[in-house]
């Protein structure tokens, strides 16, 4: 019996790529993820099955095997710690640029620093690894939000076009890290299913090497 594979996919920005590379590699899910409201989806495959959740929840689904394999982006990995899997590939899809961001041409105060941030993980080692010392407030979205109504002096985020940014007055600072997808797998099911697992990351190599 042909071994199943459930694969975790984010929703978001991210699903709009990972979609068209999966599909490279043959794999159509039976409905539209992109307007579904379905959380499960069979795909062409019967032994390949998708699952739609929030980014940060990839890892985890993958980390306590409820998904063999994951997409989700190297930010959401760094902050969930990488527990229980492996990251196998470099997707190469939805890049983008971890930085801090604040307002243009203004001076930050002295002292510790206010930092909002979605990445509290990933921001308290850059931060540290530069001897500052900042307070970090942990926020779940419209990070841009926070420097404007005074909560924070600078925010960590994601910039892609900048776009959201500047509609905000605010502008990127400093690099942090650059971003790209990653695909990861329970730890155990590499071994439970290793044929399987074996195959369907050595054609997304491929994929992603064309
Ligand atoms: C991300 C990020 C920024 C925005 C950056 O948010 O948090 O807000 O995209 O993109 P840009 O540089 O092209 O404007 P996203 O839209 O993924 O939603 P989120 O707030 O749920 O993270």
């Amino acid at each position: 019996m042909s071994q199943i594979l459930t694969i975790a996919l984010a929703k978001g920005r991210i699903l709009a790529e990972t979609l068209p590379l999966l599909k490279r590699v043959g794999i159509e899910p039976v409905d539209d993820l992109l307007t579904s409201r379905k959380l499960i989806f069979p795909t062409n495959h019967a032994n390949i099955n998708l699952v739609l959740i929030r980014s940060s929840d990839v890892p985890t689904y993958v980390q306590y095997g409820a998904a063999d394999i994951g997409i989700a982006g190297k930010d959401v990995l760094l902050e969930h710690g990488g527990e229980g899997l492996y990251e196998r590939v470099d997707l190469k899809i939805s890049g983008c640029k971890l930085m801090t961001a604040g307002f243009p041409n203004k001076p930050l105060p002295s002292g510790r620093l206010k930092v909002a941030t979605k990445y509290p993980r990933i921001a308290r080692q850059y931060f540290l690894d530069q001897g500052r010392q900042v307070e970090l407030i942990k926020l779940y979205g419209s990070m841009e939000l926070a420097p404007i109504v005074g909560l924070s002096d600078l925010i960590v985020d994601l910039v892609d076009t900048g776009n959201t940014l500047n509609a905000n007055g605010l502008a990127p600072l400093e690099h942090i890290m650059d971003i790209t997808s990653r695909l990861i797998v329970n730890r155990a099911s590499q071994k439970m299913k290793n044929q399987a697992i074996k195959e369907f990351v050595s054609r997304i190599q491929k994929a992603v090497m064309e």
